[in-house]
């Protein structure tokens, strides 16, 4: 019976607030571990090397370009300082082929290089301050990366859907500057940055209480605000700021108190990176689709759900994607018409009844509470870290934290589903101080930022 293997899923993905709570205790143990050692956690805790965070006094024209899923943007920011703010900011988004996410190194720059050159060519003239400054770059790379300063930084593994053998272990932004030499383009990056860095520097400008940022898209990460004394593997000198960002990379938390299940373990070791980014597979748009198909495969296959035999398309990995998920979890009409539209058009899966379309629903909604109370439980740990997750003699102390991708903005039940969960772990009082906070494409903004306040020029060559 297919109601039997829902039921038993469900037990299985059950989220019951005691767990969560262990799960944000162990987050927290795993970020000591992993800021005491290189190596000492599954959470890298990766050194930024961003110790100071935008101020607003920020002025010039930067580029930005941020790589991070199956899109990648190029940005233009105009900073106009205290008074002025973002005076203007173009973007342009394009798309990579899916063939250069597995193909080789140098043809991923040599796309993305020749998209930033084209980009670079629509500059109104005179925006360009001076003929012989170089442009600067601000580049957020959404991978993990071992920085090795705040411009420069080799590849760990690639995540998400990219798998480039030869990009690891490469600095990126040697690769890059590379491919842009290649096409002649002139222009240096002075700031490589994650897109939770990019998002925290984005939402610490537009707010000063802004301590961490999350994002929640294809994939799944977290950066925060540390003191940088209470990073035990920080060798470096004691930042004037005293702070340190870090970049946690959090898709790769694993802990015995997750709920995984059978279908996750196949999903797992069926993927790109088997053993790998645990965390983000049950939590982060990439794959709640496809775990949603895997279930209903195994409906097909043991319990004939969709008849005698098992529909060719549902057997297709991430046929069904997350937005397609959403679209049928939000669907509210009363006979479930969107249910039954995207099973035809993408599954093509016809003649449903109605009591199937609503096993369906409670199955995306099985799925997509799993990860959004996970990823609430995620945040905790980090208060935790940081100490805002208590109220200290009435103090009223705000800690904002800057959410964004696709995951977050699009899908309203994962982000409502999420937002009452952190109440629920928080409780009220404690969470009349914890703001969440959309930052809106702040990561682009962000590195432009931050390409800024470390560019070669100084404030008098402006
Ligand atoms: C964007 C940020 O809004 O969200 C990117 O600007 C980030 O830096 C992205 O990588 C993540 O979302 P998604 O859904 O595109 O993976
Ligand atoms: C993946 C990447 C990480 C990134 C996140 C969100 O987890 O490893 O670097 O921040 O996706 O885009």
């Amino acid at each position: 019976q297919a109601v039997t293997i829902l039921r038993e899923f469900e037990e299985k993905c059950g989220t019951p607030i005691s767990k969560l709570k262990q799960v944000a205790d162990a987050m927290t143990v795993e970020m000591h571990a992993g800021l005491a050692s290189e190596g000492g956690s599954k959470l890298k805790m990766i050194i930024s090397y961003v110790d100071n965070l935008p101020t607003g006094d920020e002025k010039g024209l930067y580029y930005a370009l941020d790589l991070g899923g199956t899109n990648f943007r190029v940005l233009r920011v105009h900073l106009g300082g205290k008074e002025h703010h973002v005076v203007k900011q173009e973007f342009e988004e394009v798309s990579i082929p899916p063939h250069l996410m597995t193909g080789s190194s140098d043809a991923l720059f040599d796309y993305i290089a020749s998209a930033l050159a084209n980009f670079v060519a629509t500059e109104s003239e005179g925006l360009h301050f001076s003929p012989d400054r170089q442009r600067e770059l601000g580049f957020t790379f959404s991978f993990p990366v071992r920085q090795t300063s705040i411009s420069s930084g080799t590849l760990i593994k690639w995540t998400k859907g990219f798998s480039i053998d030869d990009t690891v272990g490469q600095d990126v932004v040697g690769e890059l500057t590379k491919a842009m030499e290649r096409i002649g383009l002139d222009m240096r990056v002075t700031a490589l940055v994650n897109d939770t860095i990019g998002t925290l520097a984005g939402g610490r400008y537009n707010n000063p209480d802004v301590v961490a940022a999350v994002i929640l898209g294809t994939g799944t990460n977290a950066a925060y605000v540390e003191r940088a004394h209470a990073i035990p593997k920080w060798h470096g000198l004691l930042p004037k700021s005293g702070d340190m960002v870090i970049n946690m990379e959090w898709g790769n938390f694993r802990s015995s108190h997750l709920p995984l299940t059978e279908y996750d373990q196949a999903l797992d070791a069926e993927s790109l990176n088997p053993g790998e980014q645990i965390f983000e597979k049950i939590i982060s748009g990439m794959y709640l689709g496809e775990i949603v198909r895997r279930v209903m495969c195994k409906m097909a296959e043991e319990a004939a759900f969709f008849g005698d035999t098992v529909p060719e398309k549902l057997k297709i990995p991430f046929i069904l994607r997350t937005p397609h998920m959403s679209a049928m979890h939000h669907d509210t009409s009363p006979d479930l018409k969107i249910v039954a539209t995207k099973l035809k058009d993408i599954l093509e899966i016809s003649n449903t009844s109605l009591k199937m379309r609503k096993v369906i629903v409670e199955l995306c909604d099985i799925v997509a509470s799993r990860g959004a109370r996970l990823s609430a439980a995620g945040i905790v740990g980090i208060l935790k870290k940081i100490g805002r997750d208590a109220v200290k003699d009435g103090e009223k102390q705000k800690s904002v934290v800057s959410l964004d991708g696709g995951l977050y903005e699009h899908y309203t039940k994962f982000r409502t589903c999420m937002e009452d969960t952190l109440v629920e772990l928080l409780g009220e009082e404690v969470s009349n101080n914890i703001v969440i906070e959309h930052s809106n494409d702040g990561s682009g903004i962000g590195a432009a930022l931050l390409a800024a306040s470390h560019s070669q020029y100084t404030e008098a060559d402006e």
